[in-house]
């Protein structure tokens, strides 16, 4: 089973922070999430919401504030909000890293980003998992690079289950706890996909995701995985 750090170790250190990646692999997680936008300025930062107001002690959009604006934040404990490249960077070789594509006209900078580390460090394609709820941003990290692995994100259960990963071609469904259940899983397997779970932090809660068979869970304390 896959163990996953909900934005890095959240539960320990300040989400989506450079410490709380750093805790989540201290933990031996075997990958890390995180969520990522373009900024004004054009690069990738590595944040949950929309606007700054909730992890940091300033105010807006993210997409409408420069890279240097957002580097003045402090995202908790004295952290910047981190660049994608820098987390990159730590997980070198550590641990798979689960890219979240929160952000508008994401796929394509990412996309591009995961090659230059592939070809000039020591990544494989293998290391990365493209996930989104806007699935048409998945579909097009996949035209950008058909080798690149996407896990499709939802919230509910579809009519016909996990169809809509199977048409996307994805290689996990990436689902909400709430609405997780038997059937949703075994049509899943069926159709050849992982069922990755978000977000597990009760103990019994993860003992419920082990039974049903779940193949990877997103936990905010990853060492209770
Ligand atoms: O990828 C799992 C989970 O992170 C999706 O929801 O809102 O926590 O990014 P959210
Ligand atoms: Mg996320």
């Amino acid at each position: 089973m896959i163990k996953i750090g909900h934005r890095g170790a959240m539960g320990y250190a300040p989400e989506n922070t450079l410490i709380s990646f750093k805790k989540a692999l201290d933990l031996r997680v075997d990958m890390i999430e995180l969520d990522v936008y373009v900024c004004k300025t054009g690069e990738l930062v590595v944040i949950h919401d929309d606007k700054v107001d909730r992890t940091t002690n300033g105010k807006g959009w993210v997409t409408e504030m420069t890279f240097e604006e957002l580097r003045s934040l402090d995202a908790g404990q004295g952290e910047k909000i981190p660049t994608l490249e820098e987390v990159f960077n730590l997980a070198d070789e550590k641990t798979k890293i689960n890219v979240e594509l929160k952000g508008p006209e994401t796929a394509k900078p990412v996309l591009s980003l995961i090659d230059n580390y592939v070809s000039s460090k020591r990544f494989s394609y293998d290391d990365f998992l493209i996930s989104s709820f806007d699935h048409h941003e998945l579909v097009k990290a996949k035209k950008i690079n058909p080798d690149i692995k996407i896990g499709a994100l939802i919230t509910g259960v579809p009519i016909d289950y996990a169809k809509f990963g199977q048409d996307l071609g994805a290689y996990s469904v990436n689902l909400c706890r709430e609405f997780i259940n038997q059937e949703f899983v075994d049509d899943a397997h069926k159709k050849g996909l992982k069922v990755l779970v978000w977000t597990v932090n009760d103990h019994d809660e993860i003992k419920r995701m082990k039974d049903l068979g779940v193949d990877g869970i997103f936990s905010n304390f990853p060492d209770r995985l």
